[in-house]
């Protein structure tokens, strides 16, 4: 297949998974309420949002952020249409996972030996097999398995991720029936070099698994990044409301790329998100006031493209 034949075309619908109460709020010292945890995620689904990873299921001596996990999912008013994932690393998690009702789960494994130590405490092939048991649970209670995999880019620790590396565990994840698999940019180190490479060695290794792209803007090329991606055919890409979001456990790690940027980004592109930019924007603003910090969304502070300004509002330079 040509490179021009692979483009996403225009007018094509393309998913946003919210990943900020997940990615986000694990990251923030200070507890957020459950019941405000849930009135941001209300209002995410509110402004559109219809894939949202809520939380995960983790140790919660590990995150003590999200150790109300399941009070948030019960919480929640979910939409019919909506698919509540909460990203667990291990069969205990999805036991808890599939006890919270979740319709999806978000496994994680990083392609890095170094950080899947730091973040899961355990050998690549340990979570890998650990993963059989999951996929096991989830399959039997029709819970939809995202195989997720941290440091796709590069690892703060490693340095350089071989895209064969993405490629072997992509294929191990299709093997054990997940749906999609998605590259985590844990810290930022995503190119659209790398993106490319990694994309390509997954159609290659595992054609028929959907590809998300998770990225995080360490390095501010963030939404390059999502350009390649739609240049490769990819049409499931997580982001932050606000631009929230960071590993605990992988050094330098930064924010999500920012929700309402993205959408404003691809809506401008022609392609079809079903997302309200000003909605977006409110939820930012809930989620700003909440963590009590500007967050580095762009959108954000200055709006749609065609806001208007009063002109009277604004000084004339003279002489
Ligand atoms: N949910 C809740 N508790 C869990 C759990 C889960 N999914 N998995 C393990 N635990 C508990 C165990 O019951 C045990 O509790 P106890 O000491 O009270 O008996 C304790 O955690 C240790 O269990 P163990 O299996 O030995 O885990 P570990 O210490 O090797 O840690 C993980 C492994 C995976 C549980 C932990 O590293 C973790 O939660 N990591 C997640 C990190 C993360 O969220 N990173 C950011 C997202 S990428
Ligand atoms: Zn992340």
């Amino acid at each position: 297949m040509s490179d021009t034949a692979r483009v996403l075309p225009e007018g094509s619908a393309v998913t946003v998974c919210e990943v900020g109460p997940r990615d986000g709020f694990q990251n923030e010292k200070t507890f957020i309420p459950t019941r405000r945890k849930i009135e941001i995620v209300n209002a995410m689904f509110a402004a559109g949002l219809r894939h949202i990873q809520v939380t995960s299921f983790v140790s919660p001596r590990a995150v003590p952020q999200l150790a109300d996990a399941a009070e948030v999912i019960a919480g929640i008013a979910r939409p019919d249409d909506a698919t509540v994932s909460a990203l667990i690393p291990n069969l205990r998690g999805a036991e808890r996972a599939a006890e919270a009702e979740v319709d999806a789960v978000h496994t994680v494994v990083s392609a890095s030996e170094t950080h899947n130590r730091k973040n899961v405490n355990r050998s690549i092939a340990q979570s890998l097999t650990d993963f059989e048991a999951v996929a096991d649970l989830m399959h039997r209670k029709g819970i939809t398995v995202e195989g997720g995999m941290a440091t796709a880019f590069g690892c703060p620790f490693e340095g350089i991720v071989p895209p064969e590396q993405v490629g072997r565990i992509a294929r191990r994840y299709r093997e054990l029936g997940a749906k999609r698999v998605s590259l985590g940019d844990t810290t930022g180190m995503a190119t659209p070099a790398t993106v490319k490479a990694a994309v390509q060695a997954i159609r290659a290794d595992a054609p028929e698994v959907e590809i998300c792209l998770h990225f995080h803007n360490t390095r501010g090329v963030g939404l390059a990044c999502v350009m390649t991606g739609l240049a490769e055919g990819v049409s499931y890409f997580d982001a932050s409301v606000g631009g929230l979001g960071g590993c605990p456990f992988a050094a330098g790690a930064t924010g999500n790329i920012c929700t309402e940027d993205l959408a404003y980004l691809l809506e401008e592109s022609g392609y079809r998100t079903g997302l309200d930019l000003g909605a977006l924007i409110e939820v930012a603003r809930m989620t700003q006031d909440t963590v009590g910090r500007d967050l580095p969304g762009q959108v954000l502070k200055a709006g749609p493209r065609l806001r208007r300004f009063d002109p009277e509002l604004t000084a004339t330079a003279a002489g």
